[in-house]
């Protein structure tokens, strides 16, 4: 398909990505290994390996594979909170990542400047303007706006109201939107806003050459919006990051587990701390059961509201193609074309 508006709408995004499109394919751990990955870059899109709960040499390894199976430009997602997060910050320089991902938590300005230092483009996720002011200042890239409709862990406020704050008050950088994206024709409404580009994940899912589990991609399938739920906070002693999955046993083992850990805080058997790590170590775990054992009851089904978009497992390629054609379409309406 000729493209007429969207090279020019999403231009800061595809300049600063380097591709085609500026549409990135969100680090899902578990799922976006090296082919997932690959096939997005290699589509004319924007892959990003999920680094964070890998051991530092499979981390590395990870990336040279990625690195075999497109030449394209591609980006590695960290987890600050991750623990082998130290070693992973020396594995992206020694590799000379050109795209790094600081998710989890605000990076401090040493890793931002280390990283930066070996000649990679950092890219933070802000959840307030005035975090993502002082990212800007200390040299970040870019950004990633990411929305309470979004799958796996989530902040409070929606996609729509972040993308007005930020979009209407950020120029300094690019800015990509994600949560909830579903169809082109909502990028073109990003974008007509200002945003350089979007990120999807739950909708890559059912992507054929996503490695997950067939009974996962079925429940992405057969689920609606309102399937996909976040988890609650049960008492402020132990402040759980909501995660948007959706709702099956594993989300009642979850509170099962928020409910054990609450009590033996109250009688001091355990710290926040490690209260806080048990909480992550359930869904590390719970992801993996889901999305590479296929055990989609116990297992945990992360996904975003925009899993109402998941119809048919479907070629990345194909994907891609109704993104940008329906992203296309709808600028042309805003230009009064048709
Ligand atoms: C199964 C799953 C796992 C995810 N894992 C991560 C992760 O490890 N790191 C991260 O930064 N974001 C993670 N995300 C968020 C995605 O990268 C992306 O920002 C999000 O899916 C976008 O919203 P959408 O689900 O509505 O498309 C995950 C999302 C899903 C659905």
């Amino acid at each position: 398909m000729e493209l007429k508006h969207l090279p020019k709408a999403w231009k800061r995004g595809t300049d600063f990505l380097g591709t085609r499109y500026a549409i990135m394919c969100g680090a899902m751990t578990w799922v976006s290994e090296s082919t997932l990955v690959a096939a997005i870059s290699n589509e004319g899109g924007f892959g990003v390996l999920a680094g964070g709960n890998m051991p530092a040499e499979l981390l590395a390894k990870e990336i040279s594979d990625t690195r075999e199976k497109t030449k394209n430009p591609f980006g590695v997602n960290l987890i600050t909170v991750a623990p082998a997060f130290k070693q992973h910050i020396e594995v992206v320089i020694r590799e000379k990542c050109p795209y790094v991902f600081f998710a989890g938590t605000i990076p401090s300005g040493k890793d931002i400047a280390e990283v930066k230092a070996a000649g990679s483009r950092v890219i933070c996720f802000a959840p307030v303007l005035s975090l993502a002011k002082r990212l800007i200042k200390q040299g970040i890239d870019a950004l990633v706006i990411e929305g309470n409709e979004a799958g796996g862990h989530v902040g409070p406020v929606a996609t729509s109201v972040l993308a007005q704050e930020f979009l209407l008050n950020i120029r300094e950088v690019p800015v990509f939107v994600a949560g909830g994206i579903g169809t082109g024709e909502i990028i073109a409404q990003y974008l007509s806003l200002g945003a350089a580009g979007v990120q999807l994940g739950t909708r890559f899912v059912a992507a054929e050459e996503c490695v997950a589990h067939p009974r996962f991609k079925e429940a992405f399938i057969r689920a609606a919006a309102r399937d996909a739920m976040p988890t609650s906070q049960f008492d402020p002693s132990l402040p759980a990051i909501p995660v948007r999955a959706i709702v099956n046993e594993g989300t009642r083992d979850f509170n099962r587990l928020q409910l054990t850990l609450l009590n033996q805080l109250k009688s001091g058997e355990i710290t926040r701390e490690d209260a806080m790590v048990r909480l992550e170590e359930f869904w590390i775990g719970a992801l993996r059961r889901a999305v590479v054992e296929g055990d989609v009851e116990h297992g945990s089904l992360m996904a975003g509201q925009s899993v109402a978009f998941v119809k048919r497992v479907q070629p990345v390629r194909e994907i891609l193609d109704e993104l940008v054609a329906g992203a296309e379409g709808a600028l042309a309406r805003i230009a009064g074309e048709n």
